[in-house]
């Protein structure tokens, strides 16, 4: 298993106004703080991520519900939102084939369909389970908390279904919750519905090693095993207070350093491979609902984090990068092996603009393209750095999942952050909860019945 980084294009050395050698020996000091400061949460019991590779009894309840439920199903859907989704839906783009729910079955190797719902768009929701044929259908009902108004509805919605068409309940759901709380876990138990644990000591977007994405990932015939080794490996390599040898030490003290020396406070995740693009969306949710906090001083602090893709975005959102406000980190994920290149045959030797591409693969192009993006930003005074993968498989996957979620707990303690918390979303769900109707919602419907009103003469 091979995850390495070049912050070459980090350092004043290489990138004009890039960090300062001194700036990165000087921060070795408040890593190894931020570090103690994770430690110390970790002997508190705080962060259960960190020991997901050795809690077996999750990765078998997770082989052994799937292997009982696969042969009945042919369609996965799983309802959930946020840290419930986000790690499902990337374990689906970058470990199943391209394209697999379109695959026959036998070209699945019997393995089922695999849906992520993460939003109530109607529209969606309507079109896939009109879609699947419910009685071959499996609802994985992801919620943390057991409560969340959006996969309560997604439930709902699928329950009614599969009530409708006359099937047991017990044999269409799975639910993953808190192993004690939440109305998820109590009408598992009322209704016979079978449940697997998130630990209650592992918060939602950094639950994807637990049933949450290992669940789904399962039943479609990913190596489970192999995430979690991949995420111990990665786990132990971070073991250390050295930051240069410290892989999530060093990313999360780069971008902390760049935001708070040198003004980079949007940090850019751009893969170079169409199986890694979920990635960026899953780093999104993490960096941001972690580190965009109100302090405990008043002061507000974050970084913005961006997804992009390689080399699409290079006819779109790079033209920002390299020219827009000099406020932008980017970090490049790159592919060391690709499975399945594809040569790019030559033909039309005299026409210049096709010419020179024949005897290439499209993987080297992609590469090519990525080296090539990173050098002109830093020619162009753009911080930037790159993490390679070895290739992309499920140890690699594992090992990147728990790269960033490590990176995410040493960031918090340097912003000087909770990163496991996220209190701001909590009036906006207070205010929904008071115009659906919720009866404990009282005080948040006053507050809400305060707002002033729409202004006619701002309305256009
Ligand atoms: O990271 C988080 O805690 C959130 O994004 C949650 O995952 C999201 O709000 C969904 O919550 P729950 O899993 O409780 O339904």
């Amino acid at each position: 298993m091979e995850i390495r980084i070049d912050y070459t294009n980090m350092m004043a050395a290489a990138v004009s106004g890039g960090l300062e050698a001194d700036d990165w020996r000087e921060a070795g000091e408040a890593f190894r703080a931020s570090r103690a400061r994770v430690n110390e949460r970790d002997v508190r019991g705080e962060l259960g991520f960190l020991h997901l590779p050795e809690r077996d009894a999750l990765r078998q309840a997770c082989e052994t519900t799937a292997g009982e439920m696969r042969p009945d199903v042919d369609d996965v859907v799983v309802l959930g939102i946020g840290g419930s989704a986000l790690g499902p839906i990337a374990l689906r783009t970058a470990l199943l084939e391209p394209g697999w729910n379109l695959l026959t079955r036998s070209a699945r190797n019997g393995l089922p369909r695999l849906h992520v719902l993460d939003n109530v768009d109607p529209a969606t929701i309507a079109g896939t389970l009109d879609r699947v044929d419910i009685a071959r259908t499996l609802f994985i009902v992801t919620s943390k908390s057991g409560g969340t108004a959006e996969t309560m509805a997604q439930f709902l919605v699928a329950n009614d279904r599969v009530r409708a068409a006359g099937l047991p309940v017990r044999n269409h759901f799975v639910f993953i919750t808190d192993p004690d709380k939440g109305a998820l876990r109590a009408l598992a138990a009322s209704e016979g519905i079978r449940a697997l644990e998130i630990p209650a000591d592992v918060g939602g977007r950094f639950s994807v090693l637990t049933p949450v994405g290992l669940f789904p990932a399962a039943m479609t015939g990913i190596d489970i095993g192999a995430l979690l080794r991949g995420a111990a490996i990665m786990r132990d390599r971070c073991a250390t207070d050295v930051l240069s040898e410290n892989p999530a030490g060093a990313y999360a003290t780069l971008q902390w350093l760049a935001h708070t020396k040198l003004g980079k406070s949007m940090h850019v995740c751009m893969p170079y491979s169409d199986s890694l693009r979920d990635i960026a969306d899953w780093f999104v949710q993490l960096w941001a609902e972690s580190l965009g906090m109100v302090r405990p001083d008043g002061t507000s602090v974050g970084p913005t984090p961006i997804a992009a893709l390689g080399a699409t975005d290079q006819h779109s959102q790079v033209q920002l990068f390299m020219e827009g406000p000099a406020d932008k980190t980017v970090s490049f994920l790159a592919v060391g092996s690709r499975s399945g290149d594809v040569e790019i045959p030559s033909a039309f030797p005299d026409v210049r603009e096709l010419a020179y591409l024949g005897g290439h693969t499209l993987g080297a192009l992609l590469d090519i393209e990525q080296r090539a993006t990173a050098g002109a930003l830093a020619r162009r005074g753009r911080p930037n750095l790159t993490i390679t993968m070895g290739k992309v498989d499920a140890e690699h996957l594992g090992a990147l999942f728990m790269f960033f979620e490590l990176a995410t707990a040493y960031a918090g303690e340097l912003y000087g952050v909770n990163a496991y918390d996220q209190p701001g979303v909590e009036l906006g769900k207070q205010f929904a909860y008071a115009m659906l109707g919720r009866p404990d919602a009282q005080a948040a419907r006053e507050e809400w019945d305060r707002l002033p009103k729409p202004d006619p003469s701002r309305t256009i």
